[in-house]
């Protein structure tokens, strides 16, 4: 992964893809720089909220990595949850899409993450997307259609037309070459949903849907979406025989390991524990609040990959100190970072994914 520091570019284009989404096409604002990014790869944004905010926002590059010099972003407005709309509705989307116009400067850096299609894989590749985790799927989607023969099956739900982003597009792009099918499931199609035959299932991707799609073969499946749509469908994949190591994926929010084969785990509830492996006994890390401890291992990266080592299963997403998600409480000790941060937290907070310890510490996982 490369990661590089912010640097600002100019929103040229801003376009509204449906009723939830819109997209930003940014340029260098110097108009010679280039950040040459994978289809799957996401950018960090830092958006200056007003009052002295600021608030960093990862979002993956809806459009084509061949064209380094137009980077496009597309994104949903976050609302309050439906279950408590009396929470103000999210900050950065909210800000995006009502602040940030045509000839606005935005601090950019990236590109990040690992969630990337392998270009080497002679395998069928199946993009299977959900709501807004269609982003890095068109992307991906970009590149196959121009410089693969691979088959490819673009599988996406969403609840209606109305909310569906980028549809011309991607028929577009599975156009341009045979062996590239498209399966659109609304959830609750509209009248002009049906008056228009926009979508090819109703309901949630079933089991029988699947099977319908997808001849028996060996895929390359990469999976992003909302948290029960990507429960439900990693379920799914796992019962129809696919081998978990042919299933990528990514979540937009606060990263979660995928490891069972049957549901997506909570966070466990890690009894207090202490855990022996080769390792620095004057380094003892506490972990709170599961009281875990461990001594610092010097085969592990990270206080990130320590944590992860003794089952705990603290946030992350980028791992390189880019988007501030691994941020935690340091209660007592010291730690040096061995990566430079893009946005060092301040007052006691660290990240977990570039620091490690130079004393006996105590982190609370439980956040910032
Ligand atoms: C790798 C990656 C790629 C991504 N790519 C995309 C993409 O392509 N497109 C896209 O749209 N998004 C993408 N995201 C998600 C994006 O980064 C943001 O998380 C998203 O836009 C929401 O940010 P926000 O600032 O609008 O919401 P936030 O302000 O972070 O709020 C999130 C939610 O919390 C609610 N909330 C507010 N206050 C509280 C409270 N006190 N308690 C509980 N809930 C509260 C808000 O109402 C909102 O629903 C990606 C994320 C990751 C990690
Ligand atoms: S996981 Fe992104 S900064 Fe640590």
């Amino acid at each position: 992964m490369e990661a590089q520091g912010f640097n600002n570019f100019r929103v040229i284009e801003k376009k509204q893809e449906s009723a939830v989404i819109t997209s930003f096409v940014l340029t260098a604002a110097d108009g010679v720089s280039r950040l040459p990014f994978r289809p799957g790869q996401f950018l960090v944004v830092r958006l200056a909220l007003g009052g002295g905010v600021t608030a960093l926002r990862n979002y993956s590059f809806s459009g084509d990595a061949g064209d380094s010099s137009r980077l496009r972003i597309s994104v949903k407005r976050e609302p309050a949850p439906f279950d408590r709309p009396e929470l103000p509705p999210g900050q950065g989307s909210n800000y995006l899409h009502d602040s940030v116009q045509v000839g606005d400067l935005l601090e950019i850096a990236g590109p990040a993450g690992t969630f990337i299609l392998d270009e080497q894989s002679p395998r069928p590749v199946v993009l299977f997307s959900g709501g807004v985790g269609l982003t890095p799927m068109v992307s991906m989607l970009h590149r196959l259609s121009r410089s693969s023969a691979r088959p490819v099956y673009f599988i996406h739900a969403c609840e209606n037309g109305a909310v569906h982003a980028l549809r011309d597009e991607i028929l577009t792009l599975a156009s341009l070459r045979p062996g590239i099918a498209v399966h659109f499931c609304y959830r609750n199609p509209d009248a002009d949903d049906h008056a228009n035959a926009a979508f090819h299932s109703q309901g949630l991707i079933s089991r029988e849907t699947l099977q319908g799609l997808l001849p028996l073969d060996d895929y390359d499946i990469y999976l992003c979406g909302p948290r029960p749509f990507m429960q439900a469908n990693w379920r799914l994949l796992r019962s129809l025989g696919i081998a978990r190591e042919r299933i990528h994926y990514e979540f937009f929010g606060p990263a979660t390991i995928l490891e069972e084969d049957d549901v997506m785990p909570e966070p466990p509830a890690v009894a207090p524990t202490t855990v022996t492996s080769p390792t620095d006994s004057a380094l003892t890390v506490h972990f709170l609040p599961s009281g875990t401890r461990v001594a610092w291992d010097r085969n592990c990266h990270s206080l990130l990959d320590l944590a992860e080592q003794a089952g705990l299963s603290p946030s992350f997403n980028c791992r390189a100190g880019l988007c501030n998600t691994c941020q935690v409480s340091l209660r007592e000790g010291s730690v040096e970072y061995f990566e430079e941060p893009l946005d060092t937290p301040a007052g006691g907070a660290i990240l977990l994914c570039c620091t490690r310890p130079t004393t006996a510490l105590t982190v609370d996982l439980s956040g910032c």
